[in-house]
């Protein structure tokens, strides 16, 4: 069966941080972060939460497919910062956005910057199965909540935003995908939850900062990068000039210049707007596609590739047919 995305939207946290901006607190400065990120700016979101931002993106998306919202059936949200521990991301956007009570399916799905990647993977299974048959799938971040700003190894690298796109069954676009993970025992990338709170006190703090091992995820990085190029060309049985559109998690720029550089893939195929928004982990990926939609590069037939790779470690792909 085939799967077509119908509609793009995505938010912009309200407060635009500069690299300069972020110098005068953080012990850092521009020529460091563009040098080694290719991040010049990013924006933190000041009163608007995950599923605020998640809303505002779903609602951009059903307006872009036209579509009666009372159609949709499935709501999911990758995401690292949930508004709280429940109820669900997604179901405070199905409420946010007035979608479907009682007719409608809403989940939160946590694969840190491969989320998004993977919830149009349950989406996809969803719809070929009957179960549903218009999908919302959101990726939507606050990352501003768990960054460090004493820590100028990782507070300089991310933003906080929302992408959001409609899939549903198609006659003819091909969807594929190619997921993995692998446990992480070495705490490469980290952001701890709650304590236990054996003695029934309530002094337990949990230090909830994302913490991060730059080299080893730099390494893994590019390894994952390429094994999802590798795997889905496999899959959909194309060569690399066929694809119009690689849109990679918006990590770091040196990160993808590598691959490209390895893998002999022209730097120009591989969309990026990391520059403008710094690393919005499971955002990212619909990010870039809603601004490319918006931008007319995102045209009808294009094929396209998104890669995403992060905490878990996971990484993975998706395939699919503007
Ligand atoms: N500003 C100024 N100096 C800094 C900063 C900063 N923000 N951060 C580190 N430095 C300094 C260090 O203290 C160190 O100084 P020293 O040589 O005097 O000790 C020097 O810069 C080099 O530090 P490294 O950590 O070795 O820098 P590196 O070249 O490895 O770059 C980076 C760090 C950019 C994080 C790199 O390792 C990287 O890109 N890793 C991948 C990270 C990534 O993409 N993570 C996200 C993917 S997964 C996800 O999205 C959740």
């Amino acid at each position: 069966m085939s799967i077509e995305i119908i509609g793009y939207g995505l938010a912009q946290a309200e407060k635009r941080v500069t690299n300069h901006d972020l110098a005068k607190t953080v012990d850092t400065n521009d020529a460091w972060i563009q040098e080694r990120t290719g991040i010049n700016q990013r924006y933190f979101s000041m009163t608007k939460n995950t599923s605020d931002l998640a809303s505002e993106a779903a609602m951009m998306a059903i307006q872009d497919a036209k579509i009666d919202p009372k159609t949709i059936d499935l709501i999911l949200v990758a995401t690292i910062t949930p508004d709280g521990m429940m109820p669900s991301t997604a179901s405070l956007v199905q409420a946010k956005c007035g979608l479907n009570a009682q007719k409608c399916l809403s989940y939160d799905i946590n694969a840190a910057c491969t989320g998004f990647v993977v919830a149009m993977q349950n989406a996809q299974a969803m719809l070929e199965s009957g179960f549903v048959s218009n999908a919302l799938i959101i990726g939507a971040e606050t990352l501003s909540k768990i960054l460090d700003f004493k820590d100028r190894t990782t507070s300089v690298l991310f933003g906080d935003g929302a992408g959001a796109i409609i899939m549903r069954k198609s006659s003819s676009n091909q969807m594929r995908h190619y997921t993995r993970s692998e446990g992480d025992i070495n705490g490469v990338l980290t952001s701890d939850g709650l304590a236990l709170n054996p003695d029934m006190k309530f002094e337990h703090l949990s230090s909830h900062y994302l913490r991060m091992q730059g080299q080893a995820v730099f390494r893994f990085a590019v390894k994952a990068i390429e094994d999802v190029i590798v795997n889905l060309l496999i899959q959909t049985k194309l060569e690399i000039n066929q694809i119009d559109w690689i849109v990679p998690h918006q990590a770091n720029r040196r990160i993808i210049e590598y691959v490209a550089n390895k893998m002999n893939i022209d730097l120009s195929k591989f969309y990026l707007n990391l520059d403008q928004y710094g690393n919005t982990s499971s955002a990212s990926i619909p990010i870039a596609l809603s601004e490319m939609k918006t931008k007319g590069i995102l045209k009808e037939g294009m094929r396209v590739i998104c890669i995403g790779f992060g905490a878990g470690l996971t990484w993975g792909g998706s395939y699919f047919e503007s």
